[in-house]
Order: structure tokens, then C-alpha cells, then sequence
């Protein structure tokens, strides 16, 4: 592994929770960074107002710590996986801005003050751009206004000034959008917020997109001279299908990746981290969306084969790919 760059995965309960134990021994082999794919979002970790749940958390942390390995959060303010009631004022109402702050300040502060000195860093805000460029019209935007980011960084430096902070989104090989990030990052910067990273989730595909537009991306986002994290690594070989479509074309895999496609996917792999790795001076930390195949996000009752390990937990052409570029660069 290159000095410096952290390699991590998301883990899902079943694996925090030890229960998948074939995957925590690949992860702990394997990697050195975790982060939770759901367990520290809005909604599982402050489901009402007045209640907040922590024990499978509490776990997820403890995996890391246990381990010696870099536990990342994700993700505090984000228009997803957030409770109804945060967005909710006083007979139905919207919430307004005063009260959404007082929600979003206590909601850092129990979360972030909780794993002080233990979160390494946090995805404060998440998909808050448009494709545009624009600040996206989430409920978050439209109670709070535009200050709502800055806000949030603020929060979760005062609930521990010693974690690393994150921006944290998608498509940002898209340049009208990498714009607007970059627009918000300089924005934080101007006004004296501390912001530490730009995370690029990688939610990406087999052709798109292509290896010059992630690379022009990367050099874009580490001008800003933020550390820039790779967050959510994961190669999608299913086409787009709509509801209603030929499962034969929808699902073109379900009996199995034939070979051209695990060795096109070994070399995707191996370019996207040639890349990587190239710039491996800005680039602090690759994450993997998930452990195994079967794992992934990506299948919703398809079967797809977007990660390093297969369903039997066995290491892919992919794996063997990416760890051959690491190896060479160190
Ligand atoms: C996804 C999880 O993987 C799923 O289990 C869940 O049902 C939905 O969220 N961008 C993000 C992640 O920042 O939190 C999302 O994770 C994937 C897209």
C-alpha cells in the first residue's frame, strides 16, 4: 500500500456485529479503515426527537478501535435516511430555521461528543450540490438557508475539534457540478470554516465515467488543497433498467459474470487505482462500498459484481488487479 493511503470498506450490522464472521476476517486482514454503511445516519441513530440509539453503533466503533483502524462517520446532515420529524415544525407547519439549527446542533453534538477521539473523521455534510452546481433544494436548504453547511462544519468542530471534517459527493467527474463544489469548499474556506477533505463517493460504471474525466476531476478537487478521499468505491455492471423492462436485458448476469467481464472490471480496477495512485500525494483514503458482492447496494434484486470479493467470499480478478498497482507503488 502506498504510505499514507488508507484503504477501508463499509461494513454492514451483520458484520460490525461480528455475525458475518468469514467477513470480518477478510476486513480485518484486509483493510485498515471502516466505515458504517447506514448505522451513523440520521434516521437509525436519532429515529425521534428525544431518542437517540447507539448500541449496534457503539459496536461498529468499537470494531475499529479493537482493531487499530481508522473509523470513519457518515454522515450527519443529508437530505436521505433522515427522520420525518426533523423536518417537521409546530402543527404541521415547516420547521423553521431557528428550531432546524437547534435540531442539527443537538444532533451533532450527542453524535460526534459520543465517538470524540475515536471517529477519525466525519462526512459532516453530504450531496448537498446539484447537478447544476447549485445548492440542492433539500429540506435542510429550504428551513435554514444557505448558511446551513457552514453551520454544520461549525457544529461538528465544537463537538470535537480534534476529527477530521468532509464534504462528502457524487457525479463529481461531472464538471458543471464539481464547480459547485468547489464554489462551496472555497466558500467554507473564505469564511474561516474548518473542512479538512472532499469526498468523492466513486459510485461508478464499467465505461463512464471515463479514466481522463476521473483523473481531471481528482487534479480539480486537490487544487483546492484539501485532502481528497475516494468514499464509496464501487463499479456498477448493470445497465440502467426501467421498471417493466425484458429481465433478460435488466438482469443480464443473473447465472454468473462471464470472463470477458471479470477481467474488463480487473482492469478498470486497475486503472481507476493507476490513477489513484499517481496522486497518491492528495489522495488520503480509498473506500470500498461493501466487502463482497453479495454485500453490495447495487444488486436490489439484480445480481451485480461490483466489488473485490465474489458472493462465496472468494477474492476476485479484481482484487488480485488492485493489489498489484499498490503493491508497485510502494
Ligand atoms: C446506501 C446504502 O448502501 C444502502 O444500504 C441504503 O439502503 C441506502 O444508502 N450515497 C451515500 C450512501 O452517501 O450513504 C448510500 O448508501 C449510497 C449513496
Amino acid at each position: 500500500m502506498p504510505k499514507g493511503m488508507v484503504i477501508g470498506v463499509a461494513l454492514n450490522q451483520r458484520q460490525s456485529d461480528g455475525v458475518d464472521a468469514a467477513a470480518v476476517d477478510i476486513v480485518a486482514k484486509q483493510f485498515n479503515q471502516i466505515s458504517p454503511e447506514n448505522l451513523l445516519k440520521f434516521q437509525p441513530v436519532h429515529p425521534s426527537e428525544d431518542r437517540y440509539v447507539f448500541e449496534a453503533q457503539d459496536r461498529f466503533v468499537q470494531f475499529g478501535v479493537d482493531r487499530k483502524m481508522q473509523v470513519i462517520g457518515h454522515t450527519l446532515v443529508w437530505h436521505s435516511q433522515t427522520s420525518a420529524w426533523v423536518f417537521q415544525g409546530k402543527d404541521g407547519a415547516a420547521v423553521d430555521r431557528d428550531t432546524l439549527l437547534a435540531r442539527m446542533r443537538d444532533h451533532i453534538h450527542t453524535v460526534v461528543g459520543r465517538y470524540k477521539g475515536r471517529i477519525h473523521g466525519w462526512d459532516v455534510v453530504n450531496e448537498a450540490i446539484d447537478e447544476d452546481g447549485s445548492l440542492r433544494k433539500s429540506p435542510w436548504f429550504n428551513a435554514i438557508g444557505e448558511d446551513y453547511v457552514a453551520k454544520a462544519f461549525e457544529f461538528a468542530r465544537e463537538a470535537d475539534p480534534g476529527a477530521e471534517l468532509y464534504y462528502n459527493d457524487f457525479n463529481l467527474e461531472k464538471p458543471a457540478k464539481r464547480a459547485g463544489v468547489i464554489r462551496l469548499v472555497k466558500d467554507l474556506q473564505a469564511r474561516g470554516v474548518r473542512i479538512h477533505g472532499i469526498g468523492n463517493q466513486g459510485h461508478w460504471r464499467l465505461e463512464t465515467p471515463g479514466i481522463s474525466e476521473i483523473e481531471e476531476a481528482l487534479v480539480d478537487l486537490r487544487s483546492t488543497g484539501l485532502k481528497v478521499m475516494y468514499t464509496e468505491v464501487d463499479i456498477n455492471l448493470l445497465p440502467q433498467a426501467g421498471r417493466g423492462a425484458d429481465p433478460a436485458v435488466a438482469n443480464p448476469y443473473a447465472s454468473g459474470l462471464p470472463d470477458d467481464k471479470q477481467q474488463a472490471l480487473a482492469r478498470r480496477y486497475a486503472e481507476i487505482f493507476g490513477v489513484f495512485v499517481k496522486h497518491r500525494d492528495a489522495v488520503s483514503r480509498v473506500t470500498f462500498w461493501g466487502l463482497s458482492d453479495a454485500d453490495s447496494w447495487l444488486n436490489r434484486g439484480r445480481m451485480n459484481y461490483p466489488l473485490l470479493w465474489d458472493r462465496q467470499r472468494q477474492p476476485k480478478p479484481a482484487f488480485h488487479a488492485v493489489v498489484e498497482v499498490l503493491k508497485r507503488a510502494r
